[in-house]
C-alpha cells in the first residue's frame, strides 16, 4: 500500500509537470483533467461517473438500503461514498473507458455485483428481490473465524475477526491483508474499516474490481469493456469478453461452470435491473451474459487441509453456540426470513445457508424453521441435513455443507497480485510479501550486511556505458574480493526467497532492495518504500566498479558522478556505515552518529589509526570542504538525514534496474 502512495505521489508529480492546463500530451498520450473526480490520466478526457450517474439515480438502484426495520446498514451507503472511492479509480479507466453507454454498463455491472453480495432481497420481496441492494455492509452470523492460521505472511492479529465486511465482500486474513494493500489500509489489522466506512467498503470492492487475481490474467474490468483478448485456452474454456467472465473472474467455480443457478442469476438479474434504471436498458447487457458453461479462471482449491479446517460439520458447531446465534437472529425475525429464502449468495444468504444447513446438522432445526422460511428452502435443508448425517464425506457434489465448505475455502484462496509497471499507473504489487517474507529471517545483527549487499549490487552502476547497476548479479560476483562475506547475506536471503517464492514469485534484485530498506528500519533508520519489479540479471556485471577503500575524496566524488550520485548523495550514502560496527556507534542502531564521530574524532594520522574506526574512505570525506558541510548537516539533524538517506536510497536501488513490464 505504500508502494501505491508513492506511486501515486509519482503520478501526482507526473500531473503537475504536465502542467495545470485540461488537456496535454505526455509520452504522446493524451492527458486530461476533469478536477477531483478524474484527473490525469487518457480516460479522463471521456465523461466521469458523476456526469452519467447522479445521486437520485443511485436512490433508484439502492431504494431500500434505509430501510428502518429490514436494512442492517441503514444510513451506511451513500452515493458521495461511491463517487469519492470511483474517483481514485477513474484515471485508471474505472467507468471511464470507452464511451458513455460503456461506463454507464461497467458501473451496472460493478454495482449489480455490489447489490447481490450485499442483498437482504427475496422473490415476495416488495419491489422484488433486486430491489435491496446495500441492505447489509458485513455478514451477519459468521460461521467460523475465517482465520486461517498457516498463512505465515499474514498471520491472523489476536482478537481480530475476518469475517465478510464490504460491498464485495472480503473474507479471510489473507485477503484482507492483500485488499488493504491495494486501498492503503492495514486492513489485517482493521477489518473493520469496511464495516465503518463506506467509501473504503466502496474503494476495497472497485480495487477487486480492477485487479486480476494473478498474473497474466484479466481483472474483471478488464474482461468487461474488452480490454481483454481471450487466448485459445480461453476460449476452449468458454471465457469471452462479459458480464459472465466478471463473475468468473470474482467468484470462479463457486458461480460459474454449473449451469444457470440461482447463485449465478441472482447476480445477472440485479445488473440488467441497474442497466435499466440507468436508462441504458437490459437489451444492451452485452454479449456472453452468464458464464453457465465457463471453466474457472482460478478453480477453487480441494486440498484435503483446507477442506477439514473449514468443515462446517465440524464439532466446533455445538447446540450451544448454534442457539446463540439463533437467538441473535431472532431479534431480526423479519430478516431472518429474507435471508432464508433469498438465492443469492450474499452475505446473509449465503452464509446463513451454510449455518442454516449446518446447524440442522446438529440437530437445531428450530429457531430456522420457526422464522418463517418458504417450502423450497426447507426441503433443501432438510435434504442436507440427512446428507448431512447419513454422508458426511462423500464429496464435493454430495452435499450443500460441501458446497459451502468449498466457497468458504475458495474465498480464502489467496489473490495473487500481477506486477505492474508503478510508474506508469497506482496500480498495486505486492511488496508486503516480500518484506514479511524478509523479515523473518532478518536481525539486527545481520541487517549491517543485508545493506551492504545493496550497495555492491547497486555500486557497479556505470552511467556511461548504462552497464553494472541493480540487477541482482551479485550472486554472480560473491568471489570477488569485494564482496567477501556477502555469501552470508546472500544465504540469509535465499531462505527468504525459497519462502517468497512459493507465493509470489521475487527478483533478486527486489528482494535485496527490500531487504536492504528494512535493514535501514529494523535497527530504527527511516522508512523506505521501493518500487517493484527489477529484472534479475542473468550474468556477472563488469568487475572493478565499486569504489575502492583506499580512494581520497576527489577519487570518491569522481567514482559516485559516474554513478550518477551527486557530493551529496555519496555523503549521505556513506551514513550507513552507522550500522555494522565499524565503530561509529552502536553497531545496530541506525543514526547519525557517523557524521557526528566524523566530526568529533580527531583526524587519523597516516600511521594507520583509521583501522580503529571506519575505513578510510569515511575520513576521506571528512577531509574535503564540500563533503564536511554536508557531515555538520547530518550530524546536527537526524530527521534531514534520514529524509536525505531515503531519496538516494531510492536512487541507489533503482540504478541501472530494468523493469518488468504488466
Ligand atoms: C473515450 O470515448 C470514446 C468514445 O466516445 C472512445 O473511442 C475512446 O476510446 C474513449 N477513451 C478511452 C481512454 O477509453
Ligand atoms: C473514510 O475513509 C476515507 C478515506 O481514507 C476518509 O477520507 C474519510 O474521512 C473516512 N470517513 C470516515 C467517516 O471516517
Ligand atoms: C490452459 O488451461 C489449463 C487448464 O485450465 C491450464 O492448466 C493450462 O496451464 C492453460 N494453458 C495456458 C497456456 O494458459
Ligand atoms: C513504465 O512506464 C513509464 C511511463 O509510462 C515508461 O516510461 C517506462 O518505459 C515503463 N517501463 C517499462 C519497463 O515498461
Ligand atoms: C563464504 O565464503 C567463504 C570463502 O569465500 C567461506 O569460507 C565461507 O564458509 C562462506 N560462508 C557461507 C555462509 O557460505
Ligand atoms: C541488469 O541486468 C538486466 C538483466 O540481464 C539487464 O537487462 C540490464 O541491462 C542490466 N542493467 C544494466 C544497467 O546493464
Amino acid at each position: 500500500m505504500r508502494e501505491t502512495r508513492w506511486a501515486a505521489l509519482l503520478l501526482l508529480l507526473a500531473i503537475s509537470a504536465a502542467g495545470a492546463a485540461g488537456r496535454k500530451e505526455k509520452d504522446g498520450e493524451k492527458v486530461c483533467d476533469k478536477g477531483w473526480e478524474c484527473s490525469g490520466s487518457r480516460f479522463c478526457c471521456n465523461e466521469t461517473i458523476s456526469d452519467y450517474f447522479k445521486a437520485d439515480q443511485f436512490e433508484e438502484l439502492f431504494a431500500n438500503r434505509n430501510d428502518a426495520q429490514l436494512a442492517h446498514a441503514a444510513d451506511f451507503w451513500d452515493y458521495q461514498s461511491f463517487i469519492s472511492a470511483a474517483a481514485l479509480f477513474e484515471p485508471r479507466g474505472f467507468g471511464t473507458t470507452g464511451g458513455k453507454e460503456m461506463g454507464m454498463k461497467e458501473v451496472a455491472a460493478f454495482l449489480g455485483h455490489v447489490g447481490a453480495k450485499t442483498s437482504c432481497g427475496y422473490s415476495e420481496a416488495p419491489g422484488g428481490e433486486t430491489a435491496w441492494g446495500l441492505c447489509y455492509n458485513h455478514e451477519m452470523s459468521p460461521s467460523q473465524s475465517y482465520c486461517d492460521d498457516s498463512n505465515e505472511l499474514y498471520p491472523c492479529v489476536a482478537g481480530v475477526e475476518y469475517y465478510g465486511r464490504g460491498a464485495l465482500p472480503v473474507y479471510g486474513n489473507h485477503n484482507y491483508a492483500i485488499v488493504g494493500r491495494g486501498i492503503n489500509q492495514d486492513l489485517l489489522h482493521h477489518p473493520e474499516l469496511l464495516e465503518q466506512n463506506a467509501t473504503l467498503a466502496f474503494e476495497a470492492a472497485i480495487w477487486r474490481w480492477m485487479t486480476p487475481m494473478k498474473r497474466k490474467q484479466p481483472s474483471a474490468h478488464d474482461v468487461f469493456v474488452g480490454n481483454w483478448k481471450p487466448t485459445k485456452n480461453d476460449t476452449l474454456s468458454q471465457r469471452y469478453p462479459g458480464f459472465g467472465a466478471t463473475m468468473n473472474v470474482l467468484y470462479g467455480d463457486l458461480i460459474c461452470g454449473q449451469g444457470y443457478i440461482d447463485d449465478m442469476n441472482v447476480i445477472i438479474s440485479h445488473y440488467q435491473r441497474y442497466l435499466d434504471l440507468m436508462g441504458v436498458g437490459r437489451e444492451h447487457s452485452g454479449d456472453n451474459l452468464d458464464c453457465a458453461e465457463q471453466v474457472a479462471f482460478n478453480p477453487s482449491s480441494k486440498s484435503p487441509e483446507s477442506l477439514s479446517k473449514l468443515h462446517c460439520g465440524d464439532q466446533q458447531w455445538t447446540e450451544t453456540q448454534t442457539r446463540e446465534t439463533g437467538l441473535e437472529e431472532g431479534m431480526e425475525l423479519a430478516s431472518v426470513s429474507y435471508l432464508a429464502s433469498s438465492s443469492s449468495s450474499s452475505f446473509s444468504s449465503g452464509y446463513s445457508r451454510f449455518a442454516c444447513r449446518c446447524r440442522r446438522a446438529s440437530k437445531t432445526v428450530v429457531a430456522t424453521s420457526a422464522t418463517g422460511r418458504s417450502g423450497a428452502t426447507d426441503s433443501a435443508c432438510s435434504e442436507t441435513f440427512e446428507q448431512q448425517n447419513l454422508d458426511v464425506h462423500s464429496g464435493p457434489k454430495s452435499s450443500w455443507c460441501f458446497r459451502r465448505r468449498d466457497l468458504a475455502s475458495a474465498i480464502l484462496l489467496p489473490f495473487v497480485l500481477p506486477p505492474i509497471n508503478i510508474s506508469r499507473a497506482a496500480e498495486p504489487y505486492d511488496g508486503l510479501i516480500i518484506q514479511n517474507g524478509v523479515r523473518k529471517f532478518l536481525t539486527k545483527g545481520k541487517a549491517a550486511g543485508v545493506l551492504r549487499l545493496v550497495f555492491h549490487d547497486a555500486g557497479t552502476f556505470d552511467i556511461g556505458d548504462k552497464s553494472g547497476g541493480m540487477n541482482g548479479s551479485i550472486i554472480y560476483e560473491v568471489n570477488r574480493p569485494e564482496n567477501a562475506g556477502l555469501n552470508r547475506s546472500i544465504k540469509l536471503l535465499g531462505k527468504a526467497k525459497e519462502e517468497i517464492d512459493s507465493v509470489q514469485k521475487v527478483s533478486w534484485a527486489d528482494l535485496i532492495a527490500v531487504a536492504g530498506a528494512e535493514a535501514v528500519a529494523l535497527c530504527g533508520g527511516p522508512e523506505i518504500l521501493v518500487r517493484l519489479g527489477r529484472l534479475d540479471s542473468s550474468t556477472a556485471d563488469p568487475a572493478g566498479k565499486l569504489p575502492e577503500e583506499t580512494l581520497d575524496a576527489a577519487a570518491l566524488k569522481t567514482s559516485f558522478s559516474k554513478k550518477g550520485f551527486s557530493t551529496q548523495e555519496m555523503v549521505v550514502l556513506s551514513g550507513a556505515h552507522t550500522i555494522g560496527g565499524k565503530g561509529f556507534g552502536s553497531p545496530i542502531i541506525f543514526d547519525n552518529t557517523y557524521f557526528k564521530v566524523l566530526l568529533e574524532k580527531p583526524q587519523p594520522s597516516s600511521s594507520g589509526m583509521a583501522g580503529m574506526v571506519g575505513l578510510r574512505t569515511d575520513w576521506a570525506l571528512a577531509e574535503d570542504d564540500e563533503c564536511l558541510s554536508w557531515i555538520k548537516i547530518y550530524a546536527e539533524d537526524q530527521a534531514k538525514f534520514f529524509d536525505d538517506f531515503r531519496d538516494t536510497y531510492i536512487k541507489l536501488v533503482n540504478s541501472g534496474a530494468s523493469w518488468r513490464t504488466a
